[in-house]
C-alpha cells in the first residue's frame, strides 16, 4: 500500500513537537509506516502546489507511488501497489452537517463543475499507461448517498433539496461511469457505518437504494462495476465488540441493559459487512463484492478498554462513545487494526483494512464562532462542540492537522503500536 510523502510531512509537525527519545516520539516513529489514502476533496487537489512547496497533485502520488512499487520490487517483476483515492467533491456536500461541506454549490454550476473539472479530469490521469500497473482504490463520496437513505424528510432542509434535484444520485451514477472505464481502478461505495445503515429497516433501505443507484450508472445495468463498499469511513465504529455477539437481543434491545444500540442488531463492523455481503448477493450482485473496512480510529485501546465480559453491555462494551452517532474527534479512541490486503481467511469478501481516513487529521473544527464557511465550505458543526461530551476541543477545521488527536489515536492504538 501507498505511503503518502504529505503525510509524513504531518507527522514531522507532530515530531517537532515531542521530547525526542520518549514513549510518544517512539510512537510516531512507527506511524511513518501507515499507508493512508489521499483525500481529492476539491478540484485544486487534482494539481495541488507541489511547486510553491503545498500539497501533491493526483499525478505527484501517482509518479510516487511508482517509484515504491519498484523500490518494493527490487530488480524483480513488480509486485502489487494499492493507492487508495477518496473521490470527494460532490456539490452540496454533506448535507447532514456543517464540518465539511464543500466548494461546489448546485445553484451555483456545481454539477457541471463536478463532471468536467474533477471527475472527468481524475479519470484522464488515472487511465493513463503509465499508471496502469498501478492498483488504484476508489473510495467514493462519503456519506453523501447514505444521507440520501436516511437524512431526507427528517428535518434536514439541504438533504431534502439535494435529495430532490438528485444532485448525489446524478454526480454519483457520473463519476461510476466514468471510473468504470478505467480498468485498474477498483471503485469501492461508501456505505457509513454499522451504528448509521445497520438497523434492519436501513440495511434494506441500503441494500435496495444502492442497487438502483449503481444499475442507473451505466446504459448495461450492471452491477459488478463497483468492486463493492467502504464502510466506516472516518468513524468509529469497532471491528468486532469482544465480549458479545450481533443480532442478541437481550444486548441491542433499549429495554434491556442499554440504550446504546438502539435496536440496530447489528453490533460492529465485521458482522455489519458480513451481514451485508449476504443480503447484498441475495438481492443480486455478484458472488465478487468485496468490502474494505477504515480501520484508522476504531481500535479503542488504551487504559478505558474493558476487558472481559460484563452482566452489563455498557461495562463491557469497547465503544465507549455517548451515542454511536457520534463521529467528531471522538475522544478516548485509538488507531485499529494496521492496514492490509486480505486481512482475514475466513472472510474472503473483506478485501482489506485500510486507513481512510488519515489518523490525526480533524474532523472538524470546534471553534464555535466559525459559522462563516471558509474557502473550502468547512465550517463549525454543533457535533464537534461540546454538545456530545465526546469531541475533543481545540480541533482545527476538517482535514487539517490536529496534533492532540493524533498523540492520542497513537497512545489508545489497539492493537498497540510496537
Ligand atoms: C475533510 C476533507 C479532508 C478529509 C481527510 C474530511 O473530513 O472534509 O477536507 O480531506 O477529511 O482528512
Amino acid at each position: 500500500m501507498y505511503l503518502d510523502p504529505d503525510y509524513a510531512a504531518k507527522i514531522k509537525v507532530s515530531q517537532a513537537r515531542v521530547t525526542a527519545g520518549s514513549t510518544d516520539a517512539a510512537l510516531l516513529q512507527a506511524a511513518g509506516k501507515f499507508p493512508t489514502a489521499v483525500w481529492l476533496d476539491r478540484i485544486a487537489a487534482i494539481d495541488g502546489a507541489r511547486a510553491t512547496g503545498g500539497a501533491m497533485g493526483l499525478v505527484d502520488h501517482l509518479d510516487a507511488a511508482l517509484v515504491q512499487q519498484r523500490a518494493i520490487s527490487g530488480t524483480g517483476a513488480l509486485k502489487p501497489l494499492a493507492i487508495t483515492l477518496v473521490v470527494y467533491d460532490l456539490p452540496d456536500r454533506d448535507c447532514a452537517a456543517f464540518a465539511s461541506n464543500g466548494e461546489l454549490s448546485s445553484a451555483q454550476n456545481g454539477m457541471s463543475l463536478y463532471k468536467t473539472q474533477y471527475i472527468d479530469r481524475i479519470a484522464e490521469i488515472v487511465a493513463r499507461p503509465a499508471y496502469a500497473g498501478l492498483r488504484v482504490v476508489a473510495v467514493i463520496e462519503p456519506d453523501s448517498y447514505p444521507n440520501m437513505l436516511t437524512n431526507v424528510g427528517n428535518g434536514k432542509p439541504a438533504c431534502d433539496a439535494v435529495d430532490a434535484k438528485k444532485v448525489y444520485v446524478e454526480g454519483i451514477q457520473y463519476t461510476l461511469n466514468k471510473l468504470s472505464g478505467v480498468k485498474n481502478v477498483a471503485m469501492y461505495l461508501d456505505i457509513a457505518h454499522s451504528g448509521w445503515l445497520g438497523w434492519n429497516d436501513n440495511r434494506a433501505k441500503a441494500i435496495a437504494g444502492f442497487k438502483t443507484l449503481i444499475q442507473g450508472a451505466t446504459t448495461s445495468g450492471r452491477l459488478d462495476i463497483v468492486r463493492g463498499f467502504a464502510s466506516n469511513t472516518a468513524n468509529y465504529t469497532p471491528l468486532d465488540e469482544p465480549f458479545f455477539n450481533s443480532f442478541d437481543d437481550t444486548i441491542v434491545d433499549s429495554g434491556r441493559t442499554t440504550q446504546f444500540y438502539q435496536w440496530n442488531r447489528v453490533v460492529d463492523e465485521l458482522s455489519y459487512v458480513d451481514t451485508l455481503r449476504k443480503e447484498f448477493v441475495a438481492a443480486g450482485f455478484p458472488q465478487s463484492l468485496s468490502f474494505i473496512v477504515d480501520t484508522s480510529r476504531n481500535g479503542w485501546g488504551g487504559a478505558k478498554r474493558p476487558t472481559a465480559a460484563a452482566a452489563d453491555v455498557d461495562d463491557m462494551r469497547i465503544d465507549r462513545r455517548a451515542h454511536r452517532g457520534n463521529w467528531c474527534n471522538v475522544k478516548d479512541t485509538g488507531i485499529g487494526e494496521r492496514p492490509r490486503a486480505n486481512p482475514d481467511n475466513s472472510r474472503p469478501h473483506l478485501d482489506a483494512f485500510v486507513f481512510v481516513k488519515p489518523p490525526g487529521d480533524s474532523d472538524g473544527t470546534s471553534d464555535t464562532s466559525a459559522n462563516t464557511p471558509n474557502a473550502e465550505g468547512k465550517r463549525y458543526d454543533e457535533m464537534c462542540g461540546t454538545k456530545t461530551g465526546d469531541a475533543l476541543t481545540g480541533a482545527p477545521h476538517a482535514g487539517q492537522w490536529f496534533h492532540d488527536q493524533f498523540m492520542m489515536l497513537l497512545r489508545n492504538a489497539y492493537p498497540a503500536l510496537k
